[in-house]
Order: C-alpha cells, then structure tokens, then sequence
C-alpha cells in the first residue's frame, strides 16, 4: 500500500502558488511547459550568490574551490536522476533542445556517416525535428519518421518496417509526448534499433519528471533533460551519453574549459565531458538543477505515480462530460498531459477564457506542428498535471470549461 503524497506539503514549498491572478487563485495547469520553483531552489541559488560564488575549473581559490565542488556535485545528482554509470557521461547543456543539437550536430556530422537515416516518430517536439531536418540539408542524411496512430500510440509496425532494411543509424524518440502524454515502448524500440545497428536517442524532457528514468537498464545510447521541467531553473540541461560515444564525438562548441592545449597550429580537447562544455557554464543553473533533483528524489516515486495518474484519470472522467470537448489520443500508457479542442471555439479563446477565471493552460501547437496535423487539427488546449496538482483544480478546469463552452453556444 503506497502512502498517498501529502500536496498540501508540496504547495506550502512553492511560494508563487500562493500567487493571485485577476483575483482569483492560481490554477497553474501548464507545468508541461515549465514547472514551478520549490523553495529549496530558490534558496540554493540565492544562498550561492550570496555566500559562495566564483567562476569553476580556473580558480585556485578558496571560493572557485568550493563553487567548483557544488557545480560538480548538481553533475553527480543528474548522474544519480538518471542512473548513469558514470558521472562523465553527463554533459550540461542550456536544455533539451541544446543536448539533442549537440547530438546532431557532434554525433551527427563527426560519427554517422551521410548515407545512415535518422529516424524519428510522428509525436516529437520541433526540437527533435528540426536539428535532423537541419543536418539532412548539409551532409544529406536521410529523416525517417515512425506514424503515430489515430488513438496516439506509437506504430510499432510502420517503426520497423523503417528499420528494416539496416540503413538507419540513429533513433531519436521521446519517452513521453508533451502533447498526447503517451509514453512510447521504448523498451521495444531500443531493443530493435540496436538490433538493427542503430543508437538510440530518448528525449526525456517531459519523462523525467514523470516516470523513474535508468539509463542503464534502457540501454539508450543518449538520452536528453531539461532542467525547468524538473522543477529547477531555466538554462540548465544534461545530454547523457555513453562514454565510448562521447570520447569518438568530436567538440560541438569551441572555446575556454572544453580544451587541453592551445596553440595556433594545434588544439587538444579537455577530457569528457569538459570536451562538451565550452566557455563558463551556467554555474548558478546547474546548482539550482541540483537543489531540485535533490528535492524531487524527496518524494515517494510510487507515491508520485499514482497522484499523477490519479489526476490524468480524473481529468480524462471530468472532461469527458463537457459536450464537444475531444481529448486528443487515448494512449495506454500515458503521462500527466490532457490536450483538447472544443467545438466551436479557437484553443487560443478557451485558454484566455481560462485564463480569466484563474487558471492557466497552454494553447497552440505545442511546438510539434506535424503531429497537430497528423490529427487534422492547428491548435489544441493543453492541460498538464505536476506533484503540486490537486483534484480540486482539475474540478475548477472542467467547472470553466462548461461555462466557456456555454459562452460560445
Ligand atoms: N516543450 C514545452 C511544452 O510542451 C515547451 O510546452
């Protein structure tokens, strides 16, 4: 019997939730997009600009000594998040979108050869779209794209037939859709792209914050996270990545801090993963990641799985009974992400109508345009659920959404 998480603990560590907007208490329903803060990042990144703060990995200082230590202990916190082996595989990036470019970009240009595919599926986000699309235009590399089928699951048939004839060099899939919340089988997946030679990309951006992630027994070859989502700052991401790969990928950005030897005929790259992280990182960000990852490993994980779906299931009942609203995708397994269209009304005034009475959704094409007109559809209203979610807002979504609904009869 799992103890149910205690919400009201969690709202009283996020102090914006006590925030007001229009006078009416914040229904925040768009963590998706970006998490909230918990106390605890706030004071980590406050208390290291105030008391200890220096540049990392130049100072012999005292103060560049120990900021150098906290910059490197947020690095061992995501090696722990994601159970990597080691915590040089384990590259800061600014977020998930940088971490997929440096595969594109390093392993992509520097390792896969012009005539492999990357091969992707009809759910991802821009950001794991357009960097491939980008590297098919300069070196020629085939793009590959697994359908998604009319309930938003993951085709499993048209993946392989893609795969089938050994010419694909790369899978790059998410492990959690930010618009239908499905949660591909990525077990499966791995096991059949490495059974045909290719590696394996997982955008974790959204997974992470929802399910456990190992690396290890997944057996990815990469796997991508940002920090926002995961309840800490903005500007702070990690590409996982086998170390073999690492040490054959050639440096994605040139500057201080990735190299070993500088000379103007010859350069020598810093070991991994310095290799990857040219010019003063984002030292602040990066403890902040840490103080957050810190803070989620505080929460029951069986505890937090079961308030999520709790949420998801009683978000799917609710808005199931408001006439003309249709839920996009109907997935298995599925994460804390409800998107909608209701008839009659643009997504872009059901959310400022939502919006007027409290509560905030994102509404648009969610940055994955193709997989909206996979489903015939622009735009969609997105609902999404984080550990300080409650039934009561879910109750107040579904309580405005018949009175929008009503509004444009
Ligand atoms: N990827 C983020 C979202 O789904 C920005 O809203």
């Amino acid at each position: 019997m799992t103890d149910s998480l205690d919400v009201s603990a969690i709202r009283a560590q996020f102090p914006i939730l006590a925030e007001k907007v229009w006078e009416k208490p914040l229904v925040y329903l768009d963590s998706a997009a970006s998490a909230m803060k918990p106390r605890a990042v706030i004071d980590a990144m406050t208390d290291t600009m105030e008391h200890q703060y220096a540049n990392v990995h130049r100072g012999l200082h005292w103060m560049s000594e120990r900021t150098t230590e906290a910059y490197e202990a947020a690095r061992e916190s995501v090696r722990r998040l994601l159970n990597a082996a080691d915590a040089r595989e384990i590259v800061f990036t600014r977020n998930s979108t940088e971490a997929i470019n440096l595969v594109a970009y390093s392993y992509g240009r520097g390792v896969l050869r012009p005539e492999q595919a990357v091969l992707i599926s009809g759910m991802e986000h821009h950001s794991n779209i357009v960097p491939w699309q980008l590297l098919r235009t300069e070196r020629g590399n085939e793009l590959r794209v697994a359908d998604v089928s009319e309930s938003g699951e993951f085709d499993m048939e048209s993946y392989a037939r893609l795969l089938e004839d050994g010419r694909v060099g790369l899978v790059a899939v998410t492990h959690m859709s930010n618009v239908l919340g499905t949660v591909p089988p990525v077990e499966r997946i791995i096991r059949l792209a490495h059974e045909h030679g290719a590696k394996v990309l997982l955008d974790g951006s959204q997974a992470v914050v929802h399910r456990h992630v190992d690396v290890q027994a997944l057996g990815c070859d990469f796997y991508a996270v940002t920090g926002h989502k995961i309840y800490g700052p903005t500007g702070i991401g990690a590409l996982y990545a086998r170390r073999e790969l690492l040490e054959r990928m050639p440096p994605f950005l040139g500057g201080g801090e990735m190299i070993g030897e500088v000379s103007y005929e010859h350069t020598t790259w810093a070991d991994v993963p310095h290799k990857f992280e040219a010019g003063t990182p984002a030292i602040i960000e990066a403890i902040g990641l840490g103080a957050a990852i810190e803070w989620f490993e505080g929460l029951d994980p069986q505890a937090l799985a079961a308030h999520e779906a709790e949420l998801t299931e009683h978000a799917l009942s609710r808005l199931s009974q408001v006439k003309g609203l249709r839920v996009l995708g109907a997935a298995q397994d599925r994460g804390g992400v409800v998107s909608f269209t209701l008839k009659g009304a643009h997504a872009h005034d059901v959310a400022t109508l939502l919006d007027r009475n409290g509560i905030a959704v994102r509404a648009g094409h969610h940055c994955a345009e193709p997989l909206l007109h996979r489903f015939g559809l622009e735009s969609t209203a997105r609902a999404s659920f984080a550990a300080y979610t409650t039934r009561e807002e879910i109750d107040s979504l579904a309580d405005a959404l018949e009175r929008v609904r009503e509004f444009f009869l």
